[in-house]
């Protein structure tokens, strides 16, 4: 396999279209995900998965409740509300992934950048079946309602929500920075240059 090839090809699809996505593959990318990340240590995460009309109206309601209750946005017409609501039904599957935390921050700093890297092989393997993927942190995410409806624990971090399905066509690549912006050389003197 050229892993380069699919490291630089693989896009964020934010379009998706209706073609449903089966739980079994998820499940079967995440398995995957994991074993070819490589840690000494169990990393320590969970999963959940809304894949039913039934689970993403739950979702969009929970995403859609801090901007009803919002005093400032309370007269946010019906359609806007429609709309963010029908954009989180229309997508085929939402998975959600709850990293543990732990009291010991280098111990929390490194599960989490272990499920990080694990989610990013999944978006790679996803990418290679023609599953398209956005990784999604948005602060609607981050929010009260949302916290419980995934009964978060106060040892838990929402690594993100990844938006799931097919699609008719990636968009373009953006532009990356080139490492020799963010480059310094640590002088003899112990000062950067
Ligand atoms: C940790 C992380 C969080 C992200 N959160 C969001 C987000 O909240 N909203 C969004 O539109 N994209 C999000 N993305 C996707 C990036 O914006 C996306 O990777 C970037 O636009 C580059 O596009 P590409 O993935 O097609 O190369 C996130 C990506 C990562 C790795």
């Amino acid at each position: 396999m050229n892993f380069v090839k699919t490291i630089r090809e693989r896009r964020s699809i934010r379009k998706f279209n209706s073609i449903p996505v089966e739980q079994e593959l998820v499940i079967e990318l995440l398995n995957a995900a994991r074993q070819l990340y490589p840690s000494r240590e169990e990393v320590a995460f969970r999963s959940m998965y809304a894949g039913t009309a039934d689970s993403k109206e739950r979702l969009a309601v929970s995403m859609l409740e801090p901007l009803v209750k919002n005093r400032l946005v309370k007269w946010l017409p019906e359609k806007v509300r429609d709309f963010v609501r029908k954009r989180v039904t229309d997508i085929p599957g939402h998975l959600i992934i709850i990293a543990s935390t732990d009291a010991d921050r280098r111990k929390s700093d490194m599960n989490y950048a272990a499920v990080c890297g694990i989610m990013q092989n999944f978006q790679l393997l996803a990418w290679l079946r023609g599953l398209g993927t956005l990784w999604d942190t948005e602060p609607m995410m981050q929010s009260k309602e949302l916290f419980e409806l995934l009964k978060l624990q106060p040892n838990e971090r929402l690594v993100g929500i990844f938006h799931l399905g097919y699609f008719d066509k990636a968009p373009r690549s953006r532009a990356r920075t080139q490492a020799e912006k963010k480059w310094t050389i640590l002088s003899s003197g112990g000062g950067a240059i």
